[in-house]
């Protein structure tokens, strides 16, 4: 039986690419989403990959919906938190529901999904986690000072599950990825996204296919020894 991967957010953007990969390589995927109901569908409608609502940020909701997930296509074996929100505002204007939002659907979403699966990954002795982290959570970000402590935030939570999970068969990594042309980053104002581009060293935008393929490469069987670490996706943007 093919392993059962779980993405979140993996109806758009970065995530959609993902489950995508995932479904190619043989994976047995479910993807998850938060709100966008027709874009979900569409989704599924393409792809074939079945789709699952629920919001990420709430504990409960998570428990439920990945409950369904279980109990439909099988135990989830591979996770890759890649749900994600931003509220760019400077904190000087941020408003405390712009910060807790935005921890909540990047930061304690981790926690959430990990907490649910990591009971049945260490009795099978099998996991492999992967959260979605960003070049703003190693660099900072003007504006995004609730994004870049989430996205910083899940590095951090990438090292310490993965010290947890190493005697378990569980590999726990992080990716950062740098600006991928995603509705997202489209959303930053134009004048700001040119000034991005320009200091991007290979000259573009990242694309969501440049990322799906690291998580397929991490959450391999034979991937069993890389885990904890942090692998920078940015077409050169920040060395880290
Ligand atoms: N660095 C330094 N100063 C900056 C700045 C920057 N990057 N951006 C704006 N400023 C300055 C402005 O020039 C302005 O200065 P003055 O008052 O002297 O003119 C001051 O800060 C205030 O600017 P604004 O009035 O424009 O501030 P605002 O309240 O409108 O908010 C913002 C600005 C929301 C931060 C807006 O600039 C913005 O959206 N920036 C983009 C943020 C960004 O890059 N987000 C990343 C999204 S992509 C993503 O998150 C995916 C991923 O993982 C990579």
């Amino acid at each position: 039986m093919a392993r059962v991967a779980l993405v979140t957010g993996g109806t758009r953007g970065i995530g959609a690419s993902i489950a995508i990969a995932l479904a190619d390589a043989g994976y047995q995927v479910a993807a998850n989403f938060g709100g966008n109901a027709p874009n979900a569908e569409a989704f599924r409608g393409v792809t074939g990959i079945p789709v699952f609502q629920w919001d990420v940020s709430d504990g409960v909701a998570t428990a439920a919906g990945i409950a369904k997930v279980e109990a439909e296509i099988g135990p989830i074996e591979i996770l890759v938190n890649n749900a994600g929100i931003t509220r760019d505002v400077p904190l000087h204007k941020m408003a405390e529901q712009q910060w807790s939002d935005v921890i909540g659907a990047n930061l304690t979403s981790c926690y959430n999904t990990s907490r649910v699966v990591i009971d049945g990954m260490r009795e099978r002795n099998f996991g492999r986690i992967v959260n979605i982290s960003s070049i703003n959570g190693q660099a900072g970000q003007f504006g995004q000072t609730n994004y870049s402590a989430a996205k910083a935030g899940i590095i951090g939570f990438t090292k310490a599950l993965a010290l947890e999970g190493a005697r378990k068969g569980i590999t726990v990594n992080a990716i950062c990825p740098g600006h991928i042309d995603t509705a997202m980053v489209q959303a930053v104002p134009k004048d700001v996204l040119a000034q991005i581009i320009a200091r991007i060293p290979v000259g573009r935008l990242g694309k969501g296919e440049e990322i799906a393929r690291a998580v397929v490469f991490l959450v391999a069987d034979e991937a069993g020894f890389i885990t904890g670490s942090t692998l920078t996706i940015n077409g050169g943007q920040y060395l880290t």
